[in-house]
């Protein structure tokens, strides 16, 4: 058996589906109930050109309320109740930016004043060590923050012009699309810089907005660390190229939320899919080697997770990397169960080396993958929230374990013919707890199910690389299916939870492949 262990049923990364290979004809960019666009599709299909499509001012809790609304009013705090004033919130904020965009640099402090009149609630409780510390400490020659913010202000002030459309909330439960273009992102993200968006800043049980991630900066700029200074490294040359017109990015990007309906969640114990084709190296990385394929985002069921704050794991990096992913904070409801969100055709603007306390900022990325018909970069996002164990042996319970399936299947799900693979890792195996033999098992089988192949990154770990392709090789010997699977899965799931010690996954896969299910 040795000699069989060797011989591996995995294949090349050449053997997998990729983008723009398997490209698809998207013909003409169409509305729909489902789908939102924030440009004028009629201009885009005739002459290709982005402009905003024209729109109502809508003040209502199934939209993103915006700082240039006629509904939006500064509000004052007289002892514990708030009111709205008769000042609109616009004009606070249009006086506050444009006396900046006037100047040629601005300093930390002109800065922090504009924001903080624009919020005058939080006067007391925002800080802005962060981003004073981080304009000192970058060398002089290297320095040119004091002159972007003038910049990222007057891409702010252009929000009226940008985006006349209202922006529906991608809300719990509502499967649903949204296209707008890099632009249009990119003046939202120079409002969320400036703290502009009313209502999102507040954080209790009751807000409004407390089933939303936050999308204001603030936590940006207060309590410095060392990894704050590469966090916005990142954010400030996003901005550089986005406010060069030389520079400035000219496509759409798309955000949709998948729900898996009731009817769509598989039945596992009856589902008869062999295993789906398999690449698994320690090399490399989701993002780069992964170029093409749908790639996995590992992530927390609040979009972004702590790119705002201190987090820097994968999924963090992702989003410093495409700041664009960002503007998903905006809209997008905390992810249930079932649920997913795709970004089709996010930009990639900056490099880096390192994970969490190690990572880096190591310049700009000239992102050179093509457009598909819609004039999206050819770069798939899959965000899925793994669940976070505070105790490793939670995971092993079939309620959590068919969770975790269903999630992976939600995202990996096909819907088209010609889809590309899947790019993944160590889905919430770092920061949640996971068990990576568990985990590779789990996406293992909904990518079966969803009947695409799999690239599986282990990010330097040669021993799962080692085990993984040996035990998907015995898998596919014995002709497995996702049923045998899942049978295997509960077997596994009650041993674990009466022994007192540790078995691994893989070991009880070898052990008990061959058996008939046992009578645990
Ligand atoms: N490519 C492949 N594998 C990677 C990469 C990469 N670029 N980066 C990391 N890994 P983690 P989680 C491996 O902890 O456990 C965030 O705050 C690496 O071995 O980011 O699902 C989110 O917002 C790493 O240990 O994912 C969530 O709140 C492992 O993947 C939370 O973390 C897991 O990466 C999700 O945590």
């Amino acid at each position: 058996t040795e000699k069989e262990d060797r011989i591996s049923s995995c294949c090349p990364l050449s053997d997998l589906k990729k983008l723009p290979q398997c490209h698809k004809k998207l013909g003409q960019l169409k509305i729909s109930g489902m789908h939102t666009i924030l440009v004028d599709v009629n201009f885009f299909n005739c002459e290709g050109k982005l402009v905003a499509q024209d729109g109502r001012d809508v003040w209502h809790r199934n939209f993103v309320k915006m700082p240039n609304s006629q509904s939006s009013f500064m509000i004052v705090k007289t002892g514990f109740t708030k009111q709205p004033t008769k000042t609109k919130r616009w004009d606070v904020i249009f006086k506050q930016l444009n006396s900046l965009a006037k100047k040629t640099t601005v300093s930390v402090k002109d800065l922090e004043e504009a924001i903080i009149k624009c919020n005058p609630k939080y006067k007391d409780q925002w800080t802005f060590d962060a981003l004073s510390e981080f304009v000192k400490s970058v060398p002089k020659t290297e320095n040119y923050f004091n002159a972007l913010f003038p910049k990222i202000a007057e891409l702010a002030l252009k929000l009226p012009d940008f985006v006349k459309k209202t922006i529906p909330l991608l809300q719990s439960g509502h499967p649903a699309i949204l296209t707008l273009s890099q632009l249009q992102i990119s003046c939202l993200l120079a409002n969320a810089f400036f703290c502009t968006f009313p209502h999102r800043n507040a954080t209790a049980p009751n807000a409004e907005y407390h089933n939303y991630p936050s999308i204001n900066f603030t936590s940006l700029f207060g309590k410095w660390s060392p990894r704050k200074k590469e966090k916005l490294r990142a954010i400030m040359h996003y901005f550089k190229v986005v406010t060069d017109e030389n520079t400035e990015p000219s496509g759409m990007v798309t955000f949709e939320r998948r729900c898996l309906g009731a009817a769509e969640i598989p039945d596992w114990r009856s589902s008869k899919e062999a295993m789906p084709k398999l690449h698994v190296t320690s090399r490399g990385t989701i993002e780069r080697e992964g170029t093409g394929m749908l790639q996995v985002d590992f992530a927390s069921s609040w979009i972004g997770g702590g790119v705002l704050g201190s987090g820097l794991v994968q999924e963090e990096i992702l989003f410093l990397l495409n700041p664009e992913l960002i503007v998903s904070r905006l809209f997008t409801e905390k992810l249930g169960d079932n649920e997913c969100l795709i970004i089709t055709g996010s930009q990639q603007f900056s490099s880096y080396s390192g994970f969490g306390d190690s990572f880096e900022w190591t310049g700009p990325h000239v992102d050179d993958l093509k457009r598909d018909d819609w004039a999206r970069l050819e770069r798939q996002i899959l965000a899925i929230d793994a669940l976070h164990f505070r105790h490793s042996r939670e995971q092993y319970d079939m309620i959590k374990v068919t969770r975790e399936l269903n999630k992976a299947y939600c995202g990996f799900k096909a819907h088209g013919s010609d889809e590309p693979d899947i790019a993944t890792g160590k889905w919430g195996c770092g920061a949640f707890n996971g068990d990576p033999q568990l985990k590779a098992v789990i996406q293992l089988m909904a990518a079966a199910k969803a009947k695409r192949g799999l690239a599986f990154f282990t990010f330097d770990d040669e021993k799962l690389t080692r085990d993984l392709e040996q035990v998907y090789s015995l898998l596919v010997k014995e002709g497995t299916t996702v049923k045998k699977l899942y049978g295997l899965l509960e077997d596994f799931c009650a041993v674990q939870q009466m022994s007192g010690s540790h078995v691994e996954l893989f070991d009880f896969i070898r052990n008990n492949i061959g058996q008939p299910r046992s009578l645990l």
